[in-house]
């Protein structure tokens, strides 16, 4: 029905949060300027932790997940956008603490919204999704700081996953050399063919060095991982290069000294998709539909549905998800 929409709503009781499909009321849709017919979502992997109930990110039930959605515009109150312009949302907090994108609607403010690029299908921009916005955010940083191919390879850790697999294929196609780290070797072949050049298992870089500075290696990191893994990185950067820490997939904590900072002018730098300013993400949208290889990200990416995502945030949260699920929310 019209003023219905179908969504995945996660309910809280003393066994913990549930998961089930349910038929909603456009009225029970939060206060926005706009509403959005919902095309695709995606998987990400704080999707997985709110889907599981972990690291308490939402405080109100029932609630809709899911932190990033493209759709059609279905009723406008803002003058930036009319009925049927097709628009992306990513991050916002939405899926966390407003109702998001696993549902056929979403209700949102309309500074919130990106429109779609001319040249990406409502399909590729949720193949890139969070994670790719958070890939070329990295990029960008790099960019801003001088970083270019002639100043040595840049490392992607986690670089199976969402952010790192997209970061691969970007950092390859700026002309860098790429090295990835994995835990999951068997899939090396994968990563050479969206531009890898050399493979480096996660075992390499999980112990903090007891030497605050090591051999040079890396003009550049983008860190999906954290903890361990990026103090193991900071001591090996070479001069004046620069960490993007992305993610905290292997650990929230990590130890470093300041001699890497002190004795090689390296920088290391937060990426923030959510929050990040209105004017950042459009850059990054338009260089993203420009520059990412549709081929590559057709080849990272699966289509699941709403009813398939319980099971699949188990498995992100396992790092047992390869590049990016899109959620289709209509199948
Ligand atoms: N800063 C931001 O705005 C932003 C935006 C999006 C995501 N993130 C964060 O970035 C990280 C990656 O997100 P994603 O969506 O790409 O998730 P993802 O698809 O699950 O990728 C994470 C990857 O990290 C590696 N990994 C998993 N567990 C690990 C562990 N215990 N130790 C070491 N490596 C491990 C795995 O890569 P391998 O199989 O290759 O080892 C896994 O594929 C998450 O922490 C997420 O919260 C941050």
């Amino acid at each position: 029905m019209a003023n219905e929409f179908r969504a995945l709503l996660l309910e809280k009781s003393e066994d913990g949060v549930s998961a089930s499909i349910k038929q909603l009321k456009d009225e029970q849709l939060p206060d926005g300027d706009v509403t959005v017919s919902i095309s695709y979502s995606t998987l990400n992997y704080k999707d997985g932790m709110i889907l599981k109930g972990v690291g308490g990110l939402v405080r109100n039930y029932p609630h809709i997940p899911g932190i990033d959605f493209v759709g059609r515009v279905e009723r406008s109150e803002a003058s930036e956008y009319s009925v049927g312009d097709k628009v992306i949302l990513t991050g916002w907090r939405v899926g966390e603490a407003r109702w998001g994108g696993f549902s056929e609607k979403a209700q949102v403010q309309s500074d919130w919204l990106v429109s779609l690029p001319k040249k990406l299908t409502e399909k590729r921009a949720m193949a890139i999704g969070t994670a790719g916005l958070t890939a070329m955010l990295a990029v960008l940083e790099f960019q801003s700081n001088g970083l270019r191919p002639e100043n040595g390879p840049i490392l992607v850790t986690g670089a199976n996953g969402g952010v790192g697999s997209i970061a691969v294929s970007l950092l390859a196609g700026y002309g860098f050399e790429v090295h990835a780290s994995t835990g999951r070797l068997d899939l090396s072949d994968d990563l050479k063919s969206i531009g890898a050049s050399e493979i480096i298992a996660r075992e390499e870089l999980n112990a903090v060095p007891e030497r605050p500075l090591l051999s040079e290696h890396w003009s550049g990191v983008v860190d999906t991982v954290g903890g361990d893994t990026l103090a193991a990185v900071l001591p090996q950067i070479k001069s004046r290069g620069v960490v993007a820490a992305c993610g905290n997939a292997g650990g929230i904590k990590f130890s470093a000294t300041v001699i890497p900072f002190l004795l090689r002018g390296i920088k290391l730098i937060g990426i923030d998709s959510a929050m990040c300013p209105i004017g950042q993400r459009k850059k990054a949208w338009e260089r993203l539909s420009e520059d990412l290889s549709a081929a590559v990200l057709d080849g990272l990416t699966k289509t699941i549905s709403l009813e398939d995502l319980p099971e699949s945030a188990g498995k992100i949260l396992k790092g047992k998800i390869k590049g990016r699920m899109i959620v289709d929310v209509n199948a």
